[in-house]
């Protein structure tokens, strides 16, 4: 998989790129991540890349010009997916997340907080994602964010692929509670059951605590899901 950000802030994803499970897939070429600096493609000998909006108003709009070239600059022939961060895209999620995963190549535009030129949304944009209903001064964190829910997608960056199924939001229900060493910590006893080497009772049990949390935590999520008998039964225990 392919993909690439367009940024005026291209250092902000130095660190982000180069640790942790993210540093590794792109080590092991499981994805292609190119950071593109906008200013590379603006017009003028100062590299302006936004100006003042027509009817006025405050802040700035980006120039439709760059954006247009620099997005052509990496189609190559193919047919991406062309992301544009603002708060008002639809909202980001985990399904949105496997969707973006199941593609070649995503090309994401980090817009600035006023947001960019319309037309280019018109011209090359496929899809406007926001990350929550708060905002941000710009779609850099968005960009990374939305990176980082996708490539741990792709089969084999996250060593343990049960991991990624018992995820939260994956099965529709939070995760459960999670324990390491020490058995005692700080008068807190880690659940017996956890203790107990019992495997049908573990996963019971941490099947109880997903439903007990989302239903305490999400009731919206535990509206939407679809309780099994054996669901039921143990919401009743
Ligand atoms: Cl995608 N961009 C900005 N600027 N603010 C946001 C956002 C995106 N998502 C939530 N807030």
């Amino acid at each position: 998989m392919k993909i690439d950000i367009i940024s005026i802030f291209p250092r902000l994803f130095e660190a982000f790129l180069s640790e942790s499970v993210l540093g590794k897939a792109v080590l092991r070429k499981f994805v292609d991540i190119s950071i593109t600096d906008l200013r590379r493609f603006a017009e003028d000998k100062h590299s302006t890349t936004d100006d003042t909006p027509y009817g006025g108003g405050g802040g700035m709009v980006m120039l439709p010009a760059p954006l247009m070239k620099a997005v052509e600059s990496l189609k190559n022939g193919r047919r991406p997916r062309v992301i544009l961060t603002t708060p008002q895209g639809k909202l980001f999620n985990q399904k949105l997340a496997q969707e973006f995963a199941n593609e070649e190549q995503l090309i994401i535009i980090c817009g600035r907080y006023r947001g960019v030129d319309e037309r280019v949304r018109q011209l090359a944009v496929t899809d406007c994602v926001s990350i929550g209903d708060y905002v941000l001064g710009g779609g850099e964190i968005p960009a990374m964010v939305i990176t980082e829910a996708v490539v741990r997608l792709i089969p084999g960056v996250v060593g343990n692929e049960d991991c990624v199924r018992a995820d939260s939001f994956t099965s529709g229900l939070l995760e459960y509670p999670n324990y390491t060493r020490p058995e005692e910590f700080m008068g807190l006893s880690v659940p017996k059951v956890l203790l107990s080497g019992n495997h049908a009772e573990v996963k019971r049990w941490r099947r109880r605590e997903s439903l007990l949390r989302t239903r305490a935590l999400r009731p919206e999520l535990f509206e939407k899901f679809e309780l099994t008998k054996e669901d039921q039964k143990l919401l009743e225990s």
